[in-house]
Order: C-alpha cells, then sequence, then structure tokens
C-alpha cells in the first residue's frame, strides 16, 4: 500500500511540476512577444491597436466582420492594412501563430526574396502548419532550410525540367479528357452545379499519374486507398476556416485522429515507393531502359544510379522516410491550389465575354479550329504552349486577382525593410508575411487594380499598364520561389485549350445565395471571393450552370 501510495504522490508532483513549467513557458513567451509589439508601437512603427491579453486576434475578429462569412484570414490582413494606411505593419495572432510583418507592397517584399539570408530562410512556425501534412514534424521543401533544403530540393529537380515537363503532358491531357467528357455530360442537366469538386477529382488523378505513377481514378470510380488516406488527412486539417477556430487545431482528439491517419498514409505511400522500386528492379534486370517521366519514378532512378546504390535492390530507410514526406507534400502543393486556379479561371474569364472572345480566337489561331485534334497536336508539339500569349496573360490576371497562396521569410537583425515613405521596418524575431491579395491589387502598383485586365501582361515599358518587375509575384520571387511553376502554367494553358471553346460557365453565385444578403465591398465586390481551406479557395466550390457554348460547332 505505501508503496503505490508514494509513487501516486510522486506522479502528481511530477504532473504538477510539468504544468508549472507550461504555463511559466506560455506566459514568458506571451510576455516577451507583446512586450516586443509594445516597443514597436512606441517608436511609431505602424501597429494596430494592441490587447495586453489578447494581442490582435480582437482587431482580426472585428476586421472579419466586416467581411463576407468566410473569407480569406488575407483579406483580414489586407482590411487591417487599410485601416492603418500602412504599406506594411506588425501582426501579433499569439498563439495562433508567431508575430508577422504583413506586407502589402511589392517592394518590400522584394527586400524580403532578395536579401541575402532571409531570401533563402522559411519561418520556423511552418513546419508545425505541414505537419498533418508531410509528416515528419512538417519538415518539407516547402518549409526546410540551408544545406539540408539544397540537398533534398536537388532530388526532385530533374521532374521539373522542361523536357520532361512535356512528357508528363500526354497523362495531363489524358486527365483532362476524362473531365471534358465528364463536364459534357453535366451540360445536360439544366441544374446549378458546384464546379470544383470535379476540378479537385481532376487534379487528384493528374497528381496521381505525374507524381506517383499511380491511377487513382477519382473522376471515375471513386478512391483508390492512396488518394483516399491523403484527403482524409486534409479534410482533418482543415476543417477549421477561421483564424480564431483555429484554435480548434489543439483539441486533443483531432491530433490523434491526424497522427493515425497519418500512418495509415504513409503505409500507402511506401507501399507505391516500393512497387515502383520493384518496377524498376524488374525493368534494370531485363536490361530495358526504366523511362517515365513521373516524379517517384525519376526520383527512384536516379538513387539507384548513384555510384554507391548501384547494389541495392531495395530504397533504405531514411531515403524512404524522406521520400514519403516530400511526396504528400507535392501530393497538396500539385493538387489543391491548381485547382483552385482552375476554377477561378472558369469564373473571371467567363465573366468577361470580350477576354474569353479573345482567348477562343487565340486557341483557333494556335492549335487549329478542329477542337477534335487538338490534344493530339498538344502532345505531339508541347512547345505550342508557348504560343499561346492572350492566354497566358488571362491566367496571369486571374491569379493576380485571385492568388491561390502567400510567401512567407524569416526576418533577421539584418534585415530592415524600408517603406516609400522611409519608415523602417525591422524584420529581427518576425516572420515577414507577403500578402498575396493586398500586393497584387496594390493601387500605387497597378493601374485600375480591380480591374481583369490580361493586357497588362503584354503592353510594353511605355504602357501605363506595365506591371514593374517584382509586383506580379504569384509563386513568389528568389532563392525559394515556387518550384511547381512550369508546370502549373502548362496544365493550365492546356486546360483552357480543351475547355474554353467547348463550354460556357455561368456563376450563380446570386442564386444559391439569395438567402444570405452579404457585403462584399471589402473583398472587392468579387463573388467568388477567396476562402479558407487548405490553398485559397473560390467561394463555395463555385456553383455554375456550364453549357456547350455553340463556339466550336460554329467555328469547325
Ligand atoms: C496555382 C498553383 C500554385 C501556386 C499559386 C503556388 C504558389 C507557391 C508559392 C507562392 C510558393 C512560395 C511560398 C513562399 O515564398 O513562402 C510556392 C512554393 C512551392 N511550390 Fe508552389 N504553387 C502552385 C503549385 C505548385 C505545384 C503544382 C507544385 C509541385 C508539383 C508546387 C510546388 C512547390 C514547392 C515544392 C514549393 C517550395 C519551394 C521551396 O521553398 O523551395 N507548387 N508555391
Ligand atoms: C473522389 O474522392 C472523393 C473524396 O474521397 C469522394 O467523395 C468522391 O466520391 C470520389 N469520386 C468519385 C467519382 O467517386
Ligand atoms: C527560382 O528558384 C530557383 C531555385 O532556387 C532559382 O534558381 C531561380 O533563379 C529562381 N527564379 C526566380 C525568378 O526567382
Amino acid at each position: 500500500m505505501g508503496t503505490v501510495w508514494l509513487l501516486m504522490q510522486a506522479s502528481l508532483g511530477f504532473a504538477l511540476a510539468v504544468a508549472v513549467v507550461r504555463v511559466f513557458t506560455f506566459v514568458s513567451e506571451l510576455w516577451q512577444i507583446r512586450s516586443y509589439m509594445r516597443r514597436l508601437q512606441k517608436s511609431g512603427k505602424p501597429v494596430p491597436p494592441h490587447s495586453l491579453v489578447m494581442g490582435h486576434l480582437l482587431q482580426a475578429k472585428a476586421a472579419s466582420e466586416e467581411l463576407p462569412p468566410g473569407a480569406h484570414s488575407a483579406y483580414v490582413t489586407n482590411r487591417l492594412a487599410t485601416k492603418l494606411n500602412a504599406e506594411a505593419y506588425y501582426f501579433d495572432p499569439w498563439p495562433v501563430a508567431d508575430p508577422l510583418l504583413v506586407v502589402t507592397d511589392y517592394r518590400l517584399a522584394s527586400q524580403a526574396t532578395n536579401h541575402e539570408w532571409t531570401g533563402s530562410v522559411k519561418p520556423p512556425m511552418l513546419s508545425r502548419w505541414f505537419a498533418p501534412i508531410s509528416g515528419r514534424g512538417g519538415v518539407n521543401l516547402f518549409t526546410q532550410n540551408g544545406a539540408e533544403w539544397r540537398r533534398e530540393h536537388e532530388i526532385f529537380l530533374p521532374f521539373f525540367n522542361n523536357a520532361n515537363l512535356d512528357a508528363t503532358l500526354p497523362a495531363v491531357i489524358g486527365e483532362m479528357l476524362i473531365f471534358r467528357d465528364i463536364l459534357r455530360q453535366k451540360t445536360q442537366q439544366k441544374d446549378i452545379m458546384l464546379l470544383e469538386p470535379l476540378t479537385l477529382n481532376l487534379m487528384n488523378d493528374v497528381i496521381g499519374r505525374v507524381i506517383f505513377n499511380a491511377e487513382l481514378k477519382n473522376q471515375t470510380s471513386g478512391s483508390h486507398p492512396l488518394s483516399k488516406a491523403m484527403l482524409r488527412q486534409l479534410g482533418l486539417k482543415f476543417t477549421e476556416n477561421d483564424v480564431v477556430q483555429s484554435l480548434g487545431n489543439l483539441n486533443p482528439l483531432r491530433s490523434l485522429e491526424i497522427w493515425y491517419n497519418g500512418r495509415v498514409l504513409n503505409q500507402k505511400i511506401r507501399a507505391q515507393i516500393k512497387r515502383r522500386a520493384a518496377a524498376f528492379q524488374a525493368t534494370k534486370r531485363s536490361g530495358d531502359h526504366f523511362s517515365s517521366s513521373a516524379m517517384l519514378d525519376r526520383v527512384l532512378a536516379n538513387y539507384f544510379s548513384e555510384p554507391g546504390h548501384l547494389h541495392l535492390t531495395s530504397v533504405d530507410e531514411k531515403f524512404l522516410t524522406m521520400l514519403c514526406a516530400q511526396l504528400r507534400m507535392f501530393f497538396f502543393a500539385g493538387y489543391d491550389s491548381t485547382s483552385s486556379t482552375m476554377i477561378s479561371l472558369c469564373y473571371l474569364i467567363w465573366k468577361h465575354p470580350e477576354v474569353l472572345a479573345k482567348v477562343r480566337a487565340e486557341h483557333d489561331e494556335v492549335l487549329g479550329r478542329n477542337t477534335e485534334a487538338c490534344p493530339g497536336k498538344i502532345v505531339e508539339n508541347p512547345s505550342i504552349l508557348n504560343s499561346l500569349h492572350y492566354t497566358t496573360a488571362a491566367i496571369k490576371e486571374s491569379m493576380r486577382l485571385l492568388p491561390a497562396a502567400a510567401g512567407a521569410r524569416c526576418g533577421c537583425k539584418d534585415l530592415v525593410l524600408k517603406g516609400s515613405d522611409g519608415m523602417e521596418y525591422p524584420t529581427e524575431g518576425i516572420s515577414v508575411q507577403m500578402n498575396h491579395v493586398a500586393i497584387m491589387r496594390n493601387p500605387a502598383t497597378w493601374p485600375r487594380p480591380l480591374e481583369f485586365l490580361p493586357k497588362r501582361f503584354l503592353v510594353g515599358p511605355e504602357h501605363e499598364l506595365y506591371p514593374p518587375k517584382g509586383a506580379w509575384r504569384i509563386f513568389e520571387l528568389g532563392v525559394r520561389n515556387c518550384t511547381g511553376q512550369a508546370f502549373v502554367m502548362k496544365e493550365l494553358r492546356v486546360f483552357l485549350a480543351l475547355v474554353a471553346r467547348e463550354f460556357d460557365f455561368k456563376e450563380c453565385y446570386d442564386e444559391v445565395y439569395s438567402e444570405q444578403k452579404v457585403d462584399l465591398t471589402h473583398v472587392f465586390n468579387e463573388k467568388a471571393f477567396l476562402t479558407e481551406s487548405g490553398s485559397a479557395h473560390p467561394r463555395g466550390k463555385f456553383p455554375c450552370r456550364v453549357s456547350l457554348s455553340g463556339y466550336t460547332s460554329a467555328s469547325s
């Protein structure tokens, strides 16, 4: 009895001590951040009204109440910048995230991304965000730094070279033709439909083919275990869509579920890696050449061809762990934001008939008027996509108005950003956040900022619409820019080439949201404003009617 009693007392004492230490670190962290904010405020830097206990959470809440429900946090932080009339300001969302310098002007963003140290360093809090997505504590190409980033970045680069990306196009186009068939069926019905589930399924299958060399078949016959586990994981992470609600991530049951599903996901991905490694070994034994453009296959072929690895018949555990985490990240990076951008295209281009007409005319001219022959033409000569100048400009303009992502860098003592009014912004201990919504609608940079004018990207420097270098930064710039950008631009041009002439998309927001009168002023009167869901997604999965345009039959 005595020992049990002693043990109970000891463990109680231990638990108490742990709790005291936790509370102490929590309070001291809070105190440090809060007094830092006070100092910045006192020295005249732009800081929204700050509360000792709540930091900026109340400010964020007030700003989000001026926005329609579900609006993305980028609009919230943009709204606070507008209220302060500042190019950049300090924002303290602790304990939701570390303190930020929110940047709304490309010139300050460029100072950060061009800086010798900061330009290549991602803030540590990103790993926390990515942990459920990639596993491995959130360590992946997005979040890694220094030598480790360089080493692992190199491993994946061969996939992204232009010739290899072109070699993926038959698979990409194959999936897009399935998407086109599904759309054709949808034109038979007059009801409102949601487009986003279809583009997500499409991108799911594209990623399956080009990353994993797997047929996930989510467009046609349900879910492959691999994508099911991945989508479940993303679903667990992204159920919250509010800055304040994201505190819900502290829910221990949710964490347990994420941990468990993460294990299932790893099993599925490891199984696929092992399958492809075995396929490589079998090809090697038979003396054939292992040719595949899929990322996983390229990585494995290189791995087994390294001088020290020639004797290996399977992947070693360390490499397997690394590959598994990176592939999980690539699944997410490759799928979510591209699908979201496809929706932005269907919303913005079809909202502007004059732009749509020019896109279609360019497709006739470059790809020929026979739309049935178009996919084959692209496969045969992928560089034909480079001649779609107007289409590319329309894509860039859509991305400008509805950017799916944002940028973040780790500030440092040596980096003090300089505003156009001479204001100095120290960045030590702060994450510099490039707010793409704000930067790419900034009236100081963009003439007629809210208008949809693809022409901006076609005119020369003498034209008033010509954007300055570094202003359009949808994929961010500098050393840590988006690895997938060339691939994205190919996919989106193919997407438009296959759907723009045949279909019409008519958004139906007013019908679907007729009950809910919302004020769209601070989301720039955009009915398909961005909402929080992984990468930023146009609102409400894009309710629309899709019909046959009649353009193709008229032209062929
Ligand atoms: C419309 C689609 C996409 C957008 C808007 C986008 C945007 C971005 C942005 C803004 C960054 C830089 C983040 C920062 O500076 O903090 C980034 C990084 C990255 N993106 Fe994308 N991305 C897209 C699609 C893709 C695709 C399809 C892939 C791969 C298949 C990809 C892979 C990556 C990777 C690996 C990084 C990390 C690069 C590094 O830090 O070294 N992205 N992306
Ligand atoms: C694709 O996957 C999602 C998520 O698992 C699922 O809801 C959907 O039904 C799947 N598609 C088809 C055609 O079954
Ligand atoms: C993008 O990043 C790569 C890899 O670090 C770099 O070589 C390239 O110059 C960067 N491009 C731009 C436009 O910043």
